[in-house]
């Protein structure tokens, strides 16, 4: 799975978003490689029925009724959306709350993917059996030096840890993912995919960037 997270980045504006989002339905038909794009949450349904898989960013423990602000899980299901990332970096929830969030996105069938930090929390979130974890190491997140060259012990050390544990969670990697080298890096230590965002989002010709990282997955078969 290669996940594009927007952020809330301002420099694409909702149109170029949906430009955006539209052109990466090509280039996952051209290459097939899975590509998710998690937008802004307030362009989440106006991105939907566009032929690519659209994720949110974050979604509250929140039932459905007197939950004033807060997005439930059943809101979003019933807006058309695929899943959502859970303990993004940049918006950490307890893991009480992580578990319950996978639980109620299994009953509903939508996919989560839960971000971690490190190793040991990596392994502790893959326990709970989420459809995908994501290692990001905060420090280098946004700064164009990716996890799987400048720490791709981290990838490595959370393959062998999830490799002996009973679960059929994937691992995906992300920070500072630029280009196909980095994607690449990242398959081959045992990524089954990855999280990019100012890397594609923050460039001038984000299709032409995704075409590239999307390519790795065509010429480098997975490993799991
Ligand atoms: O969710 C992906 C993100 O945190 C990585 O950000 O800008 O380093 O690709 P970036």
């Amino acid at each position: 799975m290669l996940l594009i997270n927007c952020k809330n980045y301002t420099n694409m504006s909702d149109n170029d978003t949906r430009n955006f989002v539209r052109g990466a339905h090509e280039v996952s038909r051209n290459s097939g490689t899975e590509i998710v794009i998690s937008p802004p949450q307030h362009l989440l349904k106006w991105l939907t029925g566009l032929g690519i898989n659209i994720m949110a960013q974050h979604v509250d423990t929140a039932s459905p009724g007197s939950s004033t602000g807060h997005i439930t899980p059943e809101l979003l299901k019933n807006s058309g959306i695929y899943g959502t990332i859970i303990n993004h970096s940049e918006h950490r929830i307890p893991p009480d709350d992580i578990k319950k969030t996978i639980h109620t996105l299994k009953e509903l069938k939508m996919v989560s993917v839960v971000c971690t930090q490190s190793v040991d929390e990596t392994i502790m979130c893959a326990r709970m059996r989420p459809d995908y974890v994501a290692i990001e190491p905060p420090e280098l997140i946004g700064t164009g030096k990716s996890i799987s060259t400048q720490q791709p012990t981290l990838i490595r050390d959370a393959r062998s840890g999830m490799n002996k544990l009973d679960t059929h969670t994937r691992l995906l990697c992300g920070a500072g993912i630029v280009n196909g080298r980095d994607v690449s890096a990242a398959l081959r230590l045992g990524a089954s995919g990855v999280l990019v965002a100012s890397g594609v989002v923050k460039v001038d010709e984000p299709l032409q960037v995704l075409e590239e990282l999307a390519d790795v997955f065509v010429h480098q078969p997975e490993e799991k």
